[in-house]
């Protein structure tokens, strides 16, 4: 369970995050959408570690682990697939892998799961098949899951994916969008920021509108899905023909 409360963060220009409450149980998905610049990554990056709050606290299964560094929450079983996938282009899928795998301390009964190598390989077998290519030989959908593998194969409790279907093919996002589920289904929380409200409604089991760094309407995701007119007055989206 991840539970955010009065979170403030923000540069040198000024705060962007203004005392957001916001909480993922574990099993579950709750999505973030927004417009650009309204502070997603932001958050990701605050409760990744990555940021220092000004105020406020992220607790991951009641532990306080506001303001430590990113390989402390990552420690703690906070996993992080950053906005660009990140991957490197000169390391081959084995090594980034290899490099990646982190299994938790002996004694942490934290964890929903342990994942290795091998069991990420079987979940995203796609990766296996690439396993001798770089980084930069891989098409933008095979980053994106060699990204969630990297985050997976530290064991966490949380995964924050930040805008994972970002440039993907219709077919892709839905294969993103079930694996989420998946992982869900695991016991995993997941914080999943989203390009598009449709799209995160899909899997969203609770939906936040973030509307320049504080909650601009949160909702359920059968709602969302049920009758988005809510959801798109709060993105200023004109509404879906009938
Ligand atoms: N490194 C930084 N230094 C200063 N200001 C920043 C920095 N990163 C982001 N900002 C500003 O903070 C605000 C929120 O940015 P953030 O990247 O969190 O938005 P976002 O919702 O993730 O947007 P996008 O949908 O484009 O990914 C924006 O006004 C942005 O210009
Ligand atoms: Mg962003």
């Amino acid at each position: 369970m991840l539970e955010l409360t009065g979170l403030t963060a923000g540069y040198h220009g000024g705060t962007v995050l203004h005392g957001l409450d916001l909480s993922v149980p574990a099993g579950t998905v709750h999505a973030v959408v927004g417009h650009n610049g309204a502070g997603k990554t932001t958050l990701v990056h605050t409760v990744a570690g990555l940021m220092r709050p000004g105020s406020g606290t992220v607790r991951l299964d009641g532990r306080d682990v506001t303001g430590q560094p990113a390989h402390r929450t990552a420690r703690a079983g906070i996993g992080l697939v950053p906005q660009g996938r990140r991957v490197f282009a000169n390391l081959s899928v084995a090594e980034h892998l290899r490099l990646s795998y982190r299994p938790p301390r002996r004694g942490d009964t934290t964890r929903p799961s342990v994942w290795t190598p091998a069991r990420v390989l079987e979940l995203l077998p796609r990766l296996g098949e690439r396993r001798n290519n770089r980084g930069t030989d891989l098409s933008g959908g095979e980053q994106q899951m060699l990204a969630l593998a990297r985050a997976l194969l530290g064991s966490p409790s949380v995964l924050l994916l930040d805008e994972p279907t970002e440039g993907l093919a219709p077919a892709l996002v839905r294969q993103v969008h079930e694996l989420v589920t998946t992982l869900a289904d695991e016991g995993i929380a997941v914080l999943l920021v989203s390009p598009s409200p449709a799209q995160a409604a899909e899997c969203a089991h609770t939906l936040t509108v973030l509307t320049s760094g504080r909650v601009g309407l949160r909702l359920d995701g059968a709602e969302a899905r049920t009758d988005p007119t809510a959801l798109h007055a709060a993105l200023e989206l004109a509404p879906t023909p009938a």
